[in-house]
Order: structure tokens, then C-alpha cells, then sequence
């Protein structure tokens, strides 16, 4: 795909269409909208030239809207896909809304999508205690994981 093909699909009325607002007002779902999400640039530059520079929505990513940003700017300064995903997390409590966003951020792409349901977490982001990212349950300590691993608890 060109890369005005993936910035087309990305940034799809398709994605929001998809959602469905049940829990707006618990969890105050308002996605940002498109025009708004494009005025990123404030952020540390380096954010859309380095892979290794790690941006995160940890505050409820939705379905992504600045997240999708960050990507785009990303390709569009060259960066490979992989290496423009790999980098990017997200955080909401809405298991919709995460769906979505992982299907967005990897275009439903199977190599992408892997990468995306570690990066893309479903979890409320005030309980978080562990931020890893690595499969391994959010809400569990260091310390959780350490005496798991020692006794062997499944
Ligand atoms: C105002 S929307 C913003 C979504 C996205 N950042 C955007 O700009 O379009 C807030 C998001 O936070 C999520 N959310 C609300 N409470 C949360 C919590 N405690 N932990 C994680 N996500 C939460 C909601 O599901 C919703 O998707």
C-alpha cells in the first residue's frame, strides 16, 4: 500500500463508526477529533523522527486518534512500519475501544496486530501497577510476579 493509501485507511471515519458509545458518560468517551489531533506537532519533535523514543496515551487512548497522529508523522518522516508502531502504547478501559485501536494501529495486520496487543492494554489506568507492556498482567506487582515465578502460582 502507498503511503497516502495508509494514511487514508488510518485516519477512516470507518474506525469511530465502529465504536459503539455504551458507556459515554461513565467513562467520558469524547474522541478527539480529526483536525485537532493533526495539531500534535507541540509535542518533542524527536517523538516523530526516533523508534526508540516511546510515546504513550496512558489516560484512555479510546480508538486512538492521537495515537494514529503519532504514527502517521512517523511514515511520513520515513520510519518503517514496524519500527513506527513498535514504540507507540496505549492504555483504555474500554475493551471496544481497545479493540479498535489495535486493529487501526496495525491495520489489521497480523505482524502489526502481534505488536499491538502487547503496546494496546485494556485496563483502567489508575490501578496500573505494572507498566510493562510485556503480556504480563497490569494490575500486578513486581513483586506479584517475583514470588509467581519463585512458587510457581499459576
Ligand atoms: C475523552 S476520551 C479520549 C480518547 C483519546 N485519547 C482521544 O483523544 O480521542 C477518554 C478515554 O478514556 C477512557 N477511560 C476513561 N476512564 C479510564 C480509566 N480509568 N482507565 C483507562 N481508560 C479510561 C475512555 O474509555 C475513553 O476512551
Amino acid at each position: 500500500m502507498e503511503i497516502d493509501d495508509i494514511i487514508t485507511e488510518l485516519r477512516s471515519d470507518k474506525w469511530i463508526k465502529k465504536f459503539t458509545f455504551q458507556n459515554q458518560k461513565e467513562f467520558g468517551q469524547f474522541f478527539t477529533p480529526n483536525w485537532l489531533s493533526q495539531k500534535i506537532n507541540l509535542m518533542d519533535p524527536a517523538v516523530f523522527h526516533n523508534p526508540n523514543k516511546t510515546i504513550i496515551d496512558c489516560a484512555g487512548c479510546g480508538i486512538g486518534e492521537l495515537l494514529v497522529e503519532v504514527l502517521i508523522k512517523r511514515l511520513k518522516n520515513g520510519m518503517d512500519y514496524l519500527d513506527a508502531i513498535s514504540t507507540i502504547y496505549g492504555v483504555d478501559i474500554d475493551p471496544m475501544a481497545v479493540d479498535i485501536c489495535r486493529e487501526r494501529l496495525s491495520l489489521n495486520q497480523s505482524n502489526f496486530f502481534k505488536i499491538c496487543e502487547k503496546n494496546i492494554i485494556c485496563a483502567d489506568s489508575t490501578k496500573i501497577k505494572n507498566w510493562k507492556f510485556d503480556g504480563t498482567d497490569p494490575y500486578k506487582t513486581g513483586q506479584d510476579i517475583h514470588n509467581e515465578t519463585l512458587f510457581e502460582i499459576s
